[in-house]
């Protein structure tokens, strides 16, 4: 079977760790390289995390840092719930692995010019790469296979009561992506909020008894703190993962189709993603996103243990 060629883009964190392990060795993805964005914490420490979960898994894919700050916001960080590193909990060694001496957007615009459009982007983090890349060279769109993304919400938002993370740390570049006409899958709160990640599940993981089973472990222990802390929940969403899910076995995942817009206008829905989903603008607009809804939650937990399996 051919593989889905892939190019992560993320900002190194934990649920980006997770999906990062995920695309490094499930057989199904070529994971043709993993660019770095700021966003959950700033751009060096995204960075670090990055090489730090590849030189501990010996995931030998080429890394590239992006932009180091949103289109046109003030940058912001989520410290608080990935802690001052950004990737709080796991302890790693000395770190030798490098990044690669391009930038990450310099990378995207030449892997799609020299693609036969038969790359998938996967960003779990802010869009500032991905919309810089579009409008530094606009020929890469038409060469993009699919967007399938981890942002926004048709319901509530995390981040303001109307905006999630990832859309609210650069809507500008958002709105960019979001207009530009490429196939996009979106994997919002709706459906990621519903990966909830219980001690049972992170005990499960651990007792695969390898450093990636034990890296999960680390990380979900670490995010089920800041959930208690800060949302007073009893367990911590994998909102990242869900892309990769999605990518390997689609049928675990329900979508379905809307328009989404992403409100860039300052006040109090500033990053919302405004989803049509009861398509009250039905035969006036155009679906521009398939919005996941569902999970197989038990089915994407048996795919989360293969992954970690694949490690020795
Ligand atoms: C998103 O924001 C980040 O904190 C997570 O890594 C995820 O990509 C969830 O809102
Ligand atoms: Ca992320």
């Amino acid at each position: 079977m051919e593989k889905i060629k892939i190019i992560l883009d993320c900002d190194p964190g934990h649920d980006d760790a997770i999906a990062m392990l995920m695309a490094a060795r499930h057989p199904a993805i070529e994971l043709l390289g993993i660019t770095i964005v700021a966003g959950n914490q700033t751009l060096e420490k995204n960075l670090v995390n990055a090489l730090n979960v590849c030189q501990l898994l010996d995931i030998d894919v080429p890394v590239y840092a992006g932009m180091k700050r949103p289109i046109m916001r003030q940058q912001i960080v989520a410290g608080d719930i990935h802690g001052e590193t950004g990737l709080d909990g796991p302890v790693f060694g000395p770190l030798h692995r490098k990044a690669q001496p391009e930038h990450a957007v310099r990378f995207l615009i030449d892997t799609l010019l020299a693609s036969d459009g038969d790359i998938t982007l996967v960003p779990v983090g802010p869009l500032s790469n991905i919309a810089v890349a579009m409008r530094m060279e606009p020929a890469i769109v038409p060469k993009i296979k699919e967007i399938v993304l981890m942002g926004g919400a048709y319901g509530l938002g995390n981040t303001t009561p109307a905006a999630e993370f990832n859309i609210y740390a650069d809507p500008e570049a958002a709105r960019v992506v979001f207009t530009s006409g490429v196939p996009i899958v979106m994997m919002g709160l709706d459906l990621t909020n519903q990966t909830v990640c219980t001690p049972d599940i992170i005990r499960r993981m651990e007792a695969v008894g390898n450093t990636a089973g034990k890296l999960f472990g680390d990380i979900m222990r670490f995010t089920l703190n800041t959930q208690r802390e800060f949302n007073g929940l009893e367990a911590g969403p994998v909102h990242d993962a869900t892309c990769i899910g999605y990518l390997v076995d689609p049928a675990c995942i329900t979508t379905r189709d809307m328009h989404v817009v992403v409100d860039v206008n300052e006040g109090p829905c500033y990053g919302r993603t405004v989803c049509d989903e009861m398509r009250v603008r039905r035969g006036l607009v155009e679906a521009n996103a398939k919005v996941g809804v569902g999970i197989d939650t038990a089915r994407f937990w048996d795919l989360v243990e293969a992954c970690l399996r694949m490690y020795s």
